[in-house]
Formats: structure tokens, sequence, C-alpha cells
């Protein structure tokens, strides 16, 4: 793993937005995996900057959801389908026709699933998998002690994640119980892992994702497993790692960073 610590969120999005540009200048139909919830918003303002001032030519991208909330009614404001187009497809310019997410009202939810993860195979794979992390350590709403190898599937959001997401909501009650999420043996297919972390209560799970054991109990430490897996930080997330002064120094000595 690639540990890169910057300031702040903000470059920390200008970072990630760069690595992306690099990808869509190389591949202009990279299929890029995007995660929702606060902290990848940088990324996507910065993307969408680079669209408006034509640094970046994101017309024939690819974006694939990574989870989606089981049973929020079609169009509902926080769906991650709905999330994921406001917040990313159509600022970059790109329509519905572009986009990949599993069907969270489904009436067979498990089969939606299912065939989500053989739509993401069919198109190729992801090229580019952000990820966020939760408090829990998950990835996507992969809770702990999810399966290091498991599938798209149905999950129970533990009481913490919901605690977490309630602010999205007028109350925790609204917050779904059941989601959809790409397995953690689905997110490790993707080609480059880019998860990034901001903020003082990441930095815990931060610490046992990045140096502690491999296990299921921390979801996010089965990026150890992946050949090109990138964790960008800020200062206040990598505040619990020990290596920090390594991780810097190895950042400041790699010439070319722009590419992660
Ligand atoms: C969202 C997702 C989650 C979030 C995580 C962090 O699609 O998969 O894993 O990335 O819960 O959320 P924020 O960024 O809101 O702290």
């Amino acid at each position: 793993m690639e540990i890169v610590i910057v300031p702040d969120a903000s470059a920390a999005g200008e970072l990630i937005a760069a690595a992306i540009t690099d990808l869509l200048t190389d591949k202009p139909d990279a299929l890029l995996g995007v995660a929702t919830g606060s902290t990848p918003l940088p990324i996507y303002r910065s993307l969408a900057e680079r669209v408006r001032d034509g640094r970046l030519d994101a017309s024939r991208a690819r974006i694939c959801q990574l989870d989606e909330y089981v049973g929020l009614p079609a169009g509902h404001p926080e769906s991650y389908r709905s999330v994921v187009l406001r917040e990313v497809v159509e600022p970059l310019g790109l329509t519905e026709d572009s986009f990949l997410g599993p069907d969270g009202n489904a009436a067979d939810v498990a089969a939606a699933a299912t065939a989500y993860d053989r739509a993401l195979a069919e198109a190729g794979g992801v090229d580019l998998q952000l990820l966020g992390i939760g408090t829990d350590g998950h990835i996507g709403f992969n809770e702990p002690c999810s399966s290091l190898a498991s599938r798209t599937r149905i999950k129970t959001l533990t009481r913490q994640t919901r605690v977490d997401n309630a602010r999205f909501f007028d109350s925790i009650d609204q917050v779904p119980h059941h989601v959809i999420t790409q397995g953690i043996g689905t997110i490790l297919e993707a080609r480059h892992l880019v998860l990034l972390a901001t903020g003082e209560a990441k930095a815990e799970a931060v610490a046992l994702a990045v140096e502690g054991p491999l296990a299921a109990a921390v979801p996010a430490s089965a990026l150890q497993l992946h050949p090109h897996a990138t964790v960008v930080v800020d200062e206040a997330a990598a505040s619990r790692l020990k290596l920090a002064d390594y991780f810097r120094d190895t950042y400041a000595a790699k010439p070319a960073w722009q590419k992660l």
C-alpha cells in the first residue's frame, strides 16, 4: 500500500482528481467506481472544475456505484443513485447511460446484488475505485467481520453506521437498515483502489487498517491484499499512524508523485 499524507481535504481532493485525470487521459472510457458520503466531495468538486476549465475531458468516462440503500423510494435525494447523479454524473456532463448501479428497490434484492456484481465484470471491471472508510473500519458497506472474499450482496448496517449517516436524514429512524454493497472480494478486483480518509474521527480506523493485521474485523485492512492500493489521508486522519514519518519521507522522495 502507498500511504500519502496531505495537509488537508482540499489537497487530497486535488491529488486524487489529478490521478483520475491521468487515468482518463490514458483510457478515456475508464470505469470509475465512486463512493458517497462527505469525504470524496472535494474530489468531485475538483473533477467538475477540471471539466469546466478544459483540463479534463470526461465525456467518455463510465461511472459505477459502490453501494446503495435498500428500500428508499426511487428518486429519494439520499439514495446513492441520486447522490452520484447529483455529485458526479451531472457535474461531469455525463448522462445516466454512462452510469451503473445496483437496484435497491428490486423485488428480489439478492438477485439485484448478484446481477450488479455480474454487470461490473461484464463492463470490463473497475479501473479505479474510490473508497471512504467508516469509523468502524468498513469499506463500501462491508461492516466488521464481513468475509474478505465477499461478493456484492445485502448487508445490515451497524448502529454506529446508521448514527454516522443520520446527518443526511431528518432522524436516525429514516436511515435504512439494509444496503446492497460491493463485497470485499468484488472491491479487490478493481485495478486501482484509492481510499481517502480525512478528519480525526477516522484516525483510529485508518491506523488499524494500515498498520494493524489483516482482519475481517477491520474490513479496510483488506487493502493490504491489493497490489495497487493507495491510502490518502490528511494530517488529522494520519494522527494515529506510528509510521507517519516514514510515509512522509517515502512520499517526499518519490519523483513525479502526481501519479498515485
Ligand atoms: C459510501 C460508503 C461508505 C463511506 C464511509 C465514510 O458509499 O461506501 O463506506 O465511504 O461510510 O463516509 P463519510 O465519507 O461520509 O465519512
